[in-house]
């Protein structure tokens, strides 16, 4: 939440700047703001709004400085202002700041600054925070031996400061310099050809460098063009590693598409195969991980299984529950991570944790690794972002591979999280009572994957003309049972978040107990109804439901035959094994979702409220 970019180097810092934030308007688009620093003073432009906004108010301000920062905000403390959009200078016009996260401390911080001429203009801690770095800046600060008063500065401050902080800092008299630091909140350098950059997402500077520097927790970094140096709050150095990038910026881009969710679905069946490649056995019986860091002896030792993540990614880990409780035959259980961090809940001895996470950076998710970790357990990570907090501090774990998800609303991050709870399913299985048979036809089920949401994808011109009819809804029920329950929930969550409908998951007979009583001909249901031994009971829910008016849109595989009339859509998607099922069943809802919001008129990738990597509490 939030994007940060900072720039320093030799062409016009604001341009650049405002280009990194667009790639960055996923984590925030309540307003923006870059501050360049030129004549002496800085220079700063700030609007409400989407970057285009900015970008226009920039044009007034004639941006010439070459280094400068910006920042595009999802509001915490304080409305959605020009006042309180970032870039913040202090008040006494020393320092200008930009940040990602909650100082919780700020109204004693407040308190301290105001009988000492501070003044503030806007709400936010983050103006607190900057005039903080002002008063040790002037007033305190000693340089150490070979180190620069700002940076000390900086540091000093943030021993005063309680909550998260991705920041990054310019102090007047220090013309060339930005001071950069993170506690909760991820920041990446960026080493240029005489230029260095920082953001919050390798996205917004790959187009100017693939070298960069994962800024850990706790960590300062100082920069110039030509140079960088990272200490620790505690002013020990660090001995940076430079990591290359490995995808490119056209990755991170729309080509023919409308929006990037559109892009995201339609690139699914690529990312599956990006995701497993390489990660099946040379029998072809079972999977195989790099990176999980656990011995094939240990993971036999494990007795239950602990999932926590939030949002999508819980839904991956409720179908990856399914899955290993029915082919590896170990109880399982999946918690919202914002739960279980607070929850105490009594953990099992032999118990392996897992948390699921795109971006890696989800501040409950991070939160509930800790948890489990403080209290001795071995946490794995699936995490499609690189580097990230969670990869970084998780004891092992497995990349989805599936490049840049720009989309606030998770469609390729989430199939390929499926797959890999499919592939861990079929991993564990295989260590217990699993059949070589058994593992070498799950195995090409998983392959075949890929071409199966290709055959899903051919629906997408039916899926458009059933949304353009039920765009005007109001309300939604979503519902499936075992494995695609999860896919209801995900179903549910996807249409609401892009749409403005309300809508909710349920398990299909669950619905009789409760939500049946809003069902009428002004609220449809979408069922999931494959074939297998239970879809005579789903009919049955669907009849139920018939016979009080509700509409139906049926989601059926190939051999099912409904009786007629009973739904008034349906969509037919390929016949798959029970592990691939929910990646492929998920493909009708995500493009009904899309193609209803579309039609209703809403920003796709940009839906009110919302940003993607959920950075503060
Ligand atoms: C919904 C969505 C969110 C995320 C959730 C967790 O489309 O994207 O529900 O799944 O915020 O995000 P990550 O996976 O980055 O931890």
């Amino acid at each position: 939440m939030c994007g940060i970019v900072g720039y320093v180097g030799k062409q016009k810092a604001a341009p650049l700047i405002i280009e990194g934030l667009k790639r960055l308007e996923y984590r925030g688009y309540d307003s923006a703001g870059v501050a360049v620093f030129q004549g002496g003073k800085f220079e700063v432009a700030k609007k409400i709004g989407r970057v285009a906004n900015l970008e226009i108010e920039a044009s007034h301000h004639r941006l010439t400085g070459t280094f400068g920062i910006g920042h595009t905000r999802w509001a915490t403390h304080g409305g959605v202002t020009d006042a309180n959009a970032h870039p913040h200078v202090s008040s006494d016009g020393t320092i200008a700041l930009i940040h990602n996260g909650v100082i919780e401390n700020y109204g004693k911080i407040k308190n301290f600054l105001l009988p000492k001429g501070y003044t503030f203009k806007s709400e936010t801690d983050t103006e607190v925070l900057c005039n903080l770095i002002a008063y040790h800046y002037a007033k305190e600060a000693v340089a150490r031996e070979g180190e620069s008063r700002f940076v000390e500065s900086v540091r000093k401050t943030l021993h005063h400061v309680e909550g998260t902080y991705g920041i990054v800092v310019m102090a007047l008299d220090a013309p060339g310099e930005l001071v950069t630091a993170r506690k909760g909140s991820p920041l990446i350098l960026g080493l240029g050809d005489g230029e260095s950059l920082v953001a919050s997402d390798v996205s917004a500077i790959v187009s100017r460098t693939q070298s960069v520097v994962y800024l850990k927790d706790g960590e300062i970094a100082h920069l110039t063009a030509s140079n960088f140096a990272i200490t620790t709050l505690g002013s020990d150095s660090v001995e940076p590693v430079v990591d290359k990038v490995t995808w490119s910026i056209t990755d991170a881009e729309m080509g023919d598409h409308s929006h990037f969710m559109e892009k995201e679905i339609f690139e699914q069946p690529t990312a599956l195969e990006n995701a497993m490649r390489g990660r099946f056995s040379a029998d072809g019986s079972t999977a195989q991980f790099g990176g999980l860091n656990i011995s094939a002896g240990e993971f036999r030792g494990i007795e239950r299984f602990m999932f926590c993540a939030c949002g999508t990614a819980l839904h991956a880990c409720m179908v990856t529950e399914h899955l290993i409780e029915e082919f590896a035959r170990i109880p399982v259980e999946c918690d919202y991570a914002s739960e279980f961090r607070y929850r105490n809940s009594p953990l099992f001895r032999n118990t392996l944790f897992f948390v699921m996470s795109q971006s890696g950076e989800t501040i409950d998710t991070l939160a509930a690794m800790r948890e489990a970790k403080r209290k001795g357990y071995k946490v794995l990570a699936v995490n499609n972002v690189v580097g990230s907090t969670i990869a970084r501090e998780a004891d092992g774990g497995i990349y989805q591979h599936v490049g840049p998800e720009v989309g606030v609303a998770s469609t390729k991050a989430f199939t390929s999280q499926l797959l890999i709870g499919a592939m861990l399913a079929l991993y564990i299985g295989r260590m217990r009572d699993l059949s070589f048979g058994a593992g070498v036809r799950y195995v090409e089920a998983l392959k075949g994957a890929p071409d199966l949401v290709r055959k899903a994808l051919l629906q997408a011109d039916h899926i458009k003309a059933i949304a353009k009819r039920y765009a005007h809804y109001t309300d939604m029920l979503f519902l499936g049972r075992l494995s695609l329950f999860p896919i209801a929930l995900e179903g549910a969550l996807k249409l609401k978040e892009i749409s403005y409908i309300h809508a909710e998951g349920y398990p299909a007979a669950e619905m009789k107990h409760g939500p049946i009583a809003l069902v009428s001909e002004k609220c449809p249901s979408v069922f999931f109804a494959p074939s297998g031994e239970i879809v005579n009971k789903i009919i049955s829910s669907m009849q139920e439901i018939k016979a009080r008016k509700g509409p139906i849109i049926a989601i059926i595989t190939e051999r099912v035959e409904l009786p007629a009339g009973l739904a008034d859509e349906t969509i037919v998607i390929p016949e798959c094994h029970e592990a691939v099922l929910p990646i492929v069943a998920s493909i009708p809802v995500q493009l009904l979702s899309y193609y209803i919001a579309v039609e209703r008129g809403c920003d796709v990738d940009k839906p009110r409220n919302l940003a993607k990597s959920v950075t503060v509490e």
